[in-house]
Formats: structure tokens, C-alpha cells, sequence
């Protein structure tokens, strides 16, 4: 019985006591009365969380021992706008991440990230203001979760202790009525410091008043043929695909600057591909995976001289075959 006491003081000191490198980490973010010493936030840890402080050096875990309330976080968590270290939620019952709705930036640590998974009962994460991370992002199996709810996430960017590799953004096995608002996509489309990992995501139902994102008319065409697309349309939520006798309208693409879905053309007689000057982005199939697929696919053009995509940005996949030259 002695001995299993001993045992238990040492882990306990052993787990207030950062690895030094941890310590390092923490030292050059924070102040000591705003650094949390615990690794794991249960009933008892969770009194230590300095919650005067706005920036907070802590490795954040939650899990099915955590047993804590959305109410008894609520008040810690209000005043954290930054926090340096990690976010880590497994196994909870949380419905929720709303404890941190005044998160702005949470900057990970080197190996660590921002894991939120199994959490059976979780339909929203709801971090409204969280804006900024460099953090890998791994949010998987939350079989009941809806939607991210991250509006405002889009400044991701990288440390050195990321050793120059992107952060990967990873969203796999979650509710069958899972979406991805288009706003969200844009957000993470455009930064150059993210990479998709399994993105296994559809887009939700975009649907406004004037059917504009960022004042450009948004068109949803699950059946698309170039004969009948409406030239107005600027952003597209699906395929889109060139075929032989479609040649004479594919100028009417000449203001499409994105395709929330994957580009095709196939089998035409077109000697140059130029009227895509306005793309800057090709995300995935609207019912598919990011990822899985190639954005950008030429094929069996036997004319084809030449192909321009002079806006095309963080362009990952593009293929040609079939073509003169290839
Ligand atoms: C936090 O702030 C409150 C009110 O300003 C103060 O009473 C309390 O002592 C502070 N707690 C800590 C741990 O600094
Ligand atoms: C942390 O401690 C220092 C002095 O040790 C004090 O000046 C500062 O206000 C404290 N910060 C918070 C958030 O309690
Ligand atoms: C969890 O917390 C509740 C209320 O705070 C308590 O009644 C219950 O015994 C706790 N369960 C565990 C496993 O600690
Ligand atoms: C979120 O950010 C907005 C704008 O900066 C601010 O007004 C609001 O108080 C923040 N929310 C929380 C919960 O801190
Ligand atoms: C989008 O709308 C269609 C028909 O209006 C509906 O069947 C579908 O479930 C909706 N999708 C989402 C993700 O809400
Ligand atoms: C798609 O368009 C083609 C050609 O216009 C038509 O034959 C087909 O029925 C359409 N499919 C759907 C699902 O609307
Ligand atoms: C593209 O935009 C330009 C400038 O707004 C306009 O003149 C042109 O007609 C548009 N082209 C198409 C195909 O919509
Ligand atoms: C493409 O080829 C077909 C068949 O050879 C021909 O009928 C058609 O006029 C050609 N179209 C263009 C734009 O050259």
C-alpha cells in the first residue's frame, strides 16, 4: 500500500513538471501565472487553469475522464483569447466546443495539435472567433457532428518548429448531414500554409438573398452542360465538363473564378485551352473527397496545342493525356 502511494505522488509530480522542451516552449509565450501545469483538464486540474489570463501556455486534453460540464467550463475558458500549447478533445460528451467561442489563435506546439475525436454527442465545434493556427487539424469520428462552425478560421500560417511542412487539415467519419459552408471552403482553399488531408466533406446548401459570396453570383449546377450555363455565374458548386461539341461555348467560362467541384475536358477538338483566364480555384467533387480526385483533368484532345490557367492558384492536381505533346 506504501509503495502504490509513493507511486502516485511521483506521477503526480511528474505531470506538473513539463518536459524541458515543453518548458522552452512555454517559457517564451507566457508568464508562469498564466501557464497551466497539468496536461489533462479533469474536475480537480481545471481549478489551476489561470482563467485571468487572455494568453494562456497549456496542453489541453479532455477526455471521457475529464468528466466537466459545458457550465464548469464556461467560466474558466471566458477570458482565453490565445492559447500556446494544444487543444486535444477525445471521447467527451461535449455538444460543443462553445467554452471557447472567445478562442482567436491557438499555436501548437511542435509534434502536437488541435484533435478533436469520438466525441459521440458533439454536433457543432462553434469556436466562432478562432481565427488563427498553425496547428495540424484532426477532427474524425465525431459521429454526430453537423457542421464546423468556424467562421472566421483562415489565417493559418507556420512556425519553425513546424520545419517548413504544411499543416494538414484532416475531417473524416462524421454525421451523414455533415457540410462545409462555402465560406468555410474559401477560408481554407486560400491559405497558402494548409494542406488537405482526408477531407471527406460536402458543401452545404448555399442559399442567399442575392446568391452572392464575395459579390460574386454563386450557381449550384449538378448537371452541367455549357450550352445552357448561365454566363452571369462566377463561382459554381459542381462538375463542370467540356466535351466534343461544347467548343463553340467555352468562352461563356471566361469569369468563372470557382469551381466548387472538379474541371473536365474531354475528347473535344479544341487546339487552346484559354478561357479559363479567371480560375483561381478547383476544390473537389461537391459529393466526394478532397483529395481522391484530380481537380483538373485534359484528356484526349488530340488538337490541343496549348493550355493557359494564368489565375489558377495552389493548383495540386492537373492532368493531360491524349493531347499533341502528350
Ligand atoms: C482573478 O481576478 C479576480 C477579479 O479580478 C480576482 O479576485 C482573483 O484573485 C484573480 N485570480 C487569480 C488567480 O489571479
Ligand atoms: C502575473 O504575475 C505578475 C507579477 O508576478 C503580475 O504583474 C501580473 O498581473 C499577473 N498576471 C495575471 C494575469 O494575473
Ligand atoms: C462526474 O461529475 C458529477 C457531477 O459533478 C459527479 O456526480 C460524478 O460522480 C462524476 N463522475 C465521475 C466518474 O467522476
Ligand atoms: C468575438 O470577437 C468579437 C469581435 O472581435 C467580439 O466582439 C466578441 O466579444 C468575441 N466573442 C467572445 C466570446 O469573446
Ligand atoms: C440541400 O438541398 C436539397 C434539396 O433542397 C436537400 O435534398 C439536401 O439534403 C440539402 N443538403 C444539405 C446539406 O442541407
Ligand atoms: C443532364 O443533362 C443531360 C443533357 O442535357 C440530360 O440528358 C440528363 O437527363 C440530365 N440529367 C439530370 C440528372 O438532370
Ligand atoms: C466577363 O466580364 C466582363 C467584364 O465585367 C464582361 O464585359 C464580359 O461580358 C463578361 N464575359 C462573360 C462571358 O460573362
Ligand atoms: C470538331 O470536330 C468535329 C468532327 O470532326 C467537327 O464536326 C467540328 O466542326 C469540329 N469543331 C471545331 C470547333 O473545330
Amino acid at each position: 500500500m506504501k509503495m502504490f502511494a509513493e507511486v502516485l505522488v511521483l506521477s503526480l509530480i511528474f505531470r506538473l513538471i513539463p518536459a524541458d522542451s515543453q518548458f522552452e516552449f512555454f517559457k517564451s509565450r507566457c508568464d508562469l501565472n498564466c501557464t497551466f501545469g497539468y496536461d489533462h483538464l479533469d474536475s480537480e486540474s481545471f481549478k489551476a487553469f489561470p482563467s485571468n489570463c487572455t494568453n494562456v501556455c497549456a496542453y489541453l486534453s479532455l477526455d471521457e475522464n475529464s468528466n466537466l460540464s459545458e457550465n464548469e467550463l464556461n467560466p474558466v475558458f471566458q477570458n482565453v483569447k490565445v492559447l500556446y500549447g494544444y487543444l486535444n478533445v477525445k471521447n467527451t460528451k461535449l455538444k460543443d466546443l462553445k467554452f471557447l467561442k472567445g478562442l482567436e489563435k491557438l499555436e501548437c506546439d511542435e509534434f502536437t495539435n488541435l484533435k478533436i475525436e469520438y466525441n459521440s454527442e458533439m454536433t457543432t465545434i462553434g469556436m466562432t472567433n478562432f481565427s488563427a493556427t498553425n496547428c495540424e487539424i484532426l477532427i474524425s469520428e465525431n459521429v454526430k457532428l453537423d457542421r464546423f462552425d468556424l467562421p472566421n478560421l483562415k489565417n493559418f500560417y507556420i512556425t519553425n518548429s513546424n520545419n517548413n511542412i504544411l499543416p494538414e487539415f484532416t475531417a473524416k467519419y462524421l454525421s451523414p448531414n455533415f457540410c462545409i459552408t462555402l465560406e468555410e471552403m474559401t477560408n481554407f482553399m486560400t491559405s497558402r500554409f494548409l494542406n488537405f488531408g482526408t477531407f471527406n466533406v460536402p458543401f452545404c446548401n448555399f442559399s442567399t438573398p442575392t446568391n452572392e459570396l464575395f459579390g460574386e453570383k454563386v450557381c449550384e449546377i449538378r448537371n452541367f452542360t455549357s450550352s445552357n450555363f448561365d454566363e452571369l455565374c462566377k463561382r459554381i458548386i459542381g462538375n463542370v465538363i467540356i466535351e466534343n461539341g461544347d467548343e463553340q461555348y467555352v468562352n461563356k467560362l471566361k469569369n468563372v473564378t470557382w469551381i466548387f467541384g472538379t474541371v473536365k475536358i474531354y475528347k473535344t477538338n479544341l487546339t487552346t485551352i484559354d478561357f479559363l483566364d479567371s480560375l483561381e480555384y478547383v476544390t473537389n467533387d461537391p459529393d466526394g473527397v478532397v483529395g481522391s480526385e484530380v481537380r483538373i483533368q485534359v484528356k484526349g484532345n488530340k488538337n490541343l496545342m496549348s493550355a493557359v490557367f494564368p489565375n489558377l492558384k495552389n493548383h495540386r492536381e492537373l492532368i493531360f493525356k491524349g493531347s499533341v505533346g502528350y
